[in-house]
């Protein structure tokens, strides 16, 4: 069991949680993951370490309610202890050796962005960082991000917040205004990375995404993670889930996610139906 430490909302559907666990702290790295199950008879999900403290032996995760798992470990608090709790899983983010990198966060994906960016920071390179939000009240990690970045572009949909537009509109100024990027790394919605991928396509600069198939063991047994990237298959699992953006079948990936979404729309109502019941 694995005891909740921390937990702090970050916004109306996105929730940070510090857990306990010592064996994932001792060697996670930005860009891996965990599976969790929140109680035994719960479905493992994927979320990605959002941060690690070796010293204390826990590991943060940000995590937006967007079904019945995510809605029935929000309802977890400080001292309540998740059931399973494994990793670190998948291939940690490649960072070594870039000097300038424009990373790009859209909505919780932020919360995946921000490790790699403060990885980057710590190792020297320049970081310009573009976060995209569909309004105000959705923002997460400002201050951190910011600590992190030479240039912070603040987008919202909505304008609610720093400027209107999306993060390809802020990314395609700065490369036409003559920034020069070794790398773009760009994590959140998969339309996002498609169209900051078919972007930087364009100016031939080298593209990392980070996918989110579903997944279920997470340690390459089932390839239910599976995608297609420059013409093979790959598990997102171990393979990734970093991959080069100009090379993913990003409409295939999109199709693949809506496989249970029925499914889905009858766990999430049979969770709050839950919900509601023990309140009252
Ligand atoms: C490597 C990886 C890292 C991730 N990191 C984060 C993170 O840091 N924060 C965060 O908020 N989300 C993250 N996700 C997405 C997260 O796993 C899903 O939001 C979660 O599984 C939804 O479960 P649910 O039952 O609440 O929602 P559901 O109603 O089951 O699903 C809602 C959405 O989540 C997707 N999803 C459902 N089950 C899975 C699954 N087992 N694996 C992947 N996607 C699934 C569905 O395609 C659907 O679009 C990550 C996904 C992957 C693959
Ligand atoms: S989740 Fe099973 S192989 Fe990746």
């Amino acid at each position: 069991m694995y005891k909740i430490i921390r937990k702090k909302e970050l916004n109306p559907t996105v929730t940070l949680m510090e857990v306990e666990a010592p064996f994932v702290a001792r060697k996670a790295e930005p860009g891996q993951f965990i599976i969790l199950r929140v109680d035994e008879e719960g479905e493992r999900i994927p979320l990605t370490i959002a941060d690690y403290n070796r010293e204390k032996g826990t590991i943060t995760i940000i995590f937006q309610i967007v079904g019945g798992t995510t809605e029935r470990l929000n309802r977890l608090g400080e001292g309540d202890c998740i059931q399973d709790f494994v990793g670190p899983l998948g291939t940690a983010s490649h960072v070594e050796g870039l000097k300038k990198v424009a990373v790009i966060g859209g909505g919780v994906g932020c919360a995946i962005a921000y490790p790699v960016a403060k990885k980057l920071h710590e190792l020297g390179a320049v970081v310009h960082s573009i976060v995209g939000f569909r309004n105000r009240d959705l923002v997460i990690l400002e201050k951190e991000f910011r600590s992190v970045s030479d240039v912070y572009k603040m987008m919202t949909d909505d304008g609610s917040y720093g400027e209107k537009g999306l993060v390809t509109d802020a990314l395609k100024a700065l490369i036409e205004s003559g920034e020069q990027y070794d790398e773009v790394i760009a994590i959140g919605p998969v339309v996002m990375m498609k169209f900051v991928s078919l972007l930087t396509k364009q100016y031939d600069i080298k593209t990392v995404v980070s996918m989110n198939p579903i997944m279920i063991d997470g340690t390459g047994m089932c390839g239910g993670c599976r995608l297609t990237v420059g013409g093979k298959t790959k598990f997102a699992c171990v393979d990734g889930p970093d991959f080069d953006g100009h090379e993913v079948d990003f409409d295939e990936m999109m199709k693949r996610a809506t496989v249970y979404k029925e499914f889905e729309l009858h766990e999430r109502e049979k969770a709050c139906n839950l919900f509601s019941k023990e309140v009252k």
